[in-house]
């Protein structure tokens, strides 16, 4: 069920049974020599669609922009800032719950779009807490990357081991080729080796800026093997993601 489909008198109905949605959050960034500059939000989009298309589980539009400072050195890549992203996602917060959702799902396809989420969320329920509300909040969020479905992240592993790497993994490259018919699966080359100190600094998309990311990431690439990825993979990927998905959000909407 997607929202930009519905009448807001669907969604009013829809309402009467279920309290959430599920919001996917991706990134316009550069993927390597191989992969797509849209593919952290391809990802989260085409698992989340399956998703709700299975289980009868309402999808908002896919936010395409994300905190990506750190890709600037490529072109093609469109971030927005940190602050930019927390203001958007506060904002997307307040409409649902001002037109009644309690239960806002945000499935993520882009490590750098944690922190400033979270930062969002915690600005929704600061500015409760600071003007003293007498009543908890009814309204509850949730940010899972789709990578950490279970299913999925033990395939992947099991998949790829090593080579799945930070950046271009097999992983969401296997995803864009199972949702994009039209996507070219990469070619043969191997990533260039990177340090393990330099991995430990920078777990997480915590980067510096831009012209020091193209330089210790010359091709764009963080260890990912991106041509280890095939359709089949992915759409394995895609069903067992998706699969977790609906599980772990009917779970969050049945939660106090
Ligand atoms: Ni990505």
């Amino acid at each position: 069920m997607r929202l930009e489909m519905m009448t807001s008198a669907a969604v009013e109905r829809y309402l009467g049974d279920c309290p959430g949605l599920i919001v996917p959050v991706g990134a316009t960034e550069q993927h390597g020599p191989d992969a797509l500059i849209g593919t952290d939000h391809l990802c989260a989009e085409a698992i989340a669609r399956r998703c709700g298309r299975e289980h009868d589980i309402l999808v908002a539009p896919t936010l395409a922009y994300g905190m990506s400072q750190f890709h600037l050195g490529f072109p093609g890549t469109m971030s927005l800032r940190p602050s930019t992203l927390t203001a958007v996602a506060l904002d997307l917060i307040c409409s649902l719950a001002a037109t009644g959702f309690t239960r806002i799902y945000f499935f993520n396809g882009h490590g750098g779009n944690v922190a400033p989420i979270r930062c969002a969320v915690q600005e929704y329920y600061a500015a409760r807490s600071m003007a003293g509300a007498a009543t908890p909040t009814p309204v509850h969020c949730r940010l899972k990357s789709w990578w950490e479905m279970p299913g999925a992240d033990a395939l992947r592993r099991e998949l790829y081991g090593a080579q799945e790497g930070y950046h271009a993994t097999p992983s969401e490259v296997a995803v864009t080729l199972a949702a994009c018919p039209d996507a070219i699966a990469p070619f043969n080359r191997p990533p260039p080796a990177v340090s393990t100190g330099d991995i430990l600094m920078h777990a997480g998309d915590n980067y510096y800026d831009a012209a020091d990311f193209r330089r210790r990431y010359p091709d764009g690439r963080v260890i990912s093997h991106s041509a280890l990825a095939t359709r089949e993979a992915g759409d394995r990927l895609i069903a067992l993601a998706s699969a977790d998905l609906a599980v772990d959000f009917r779970a969050f909407c049945g939660a106090e």
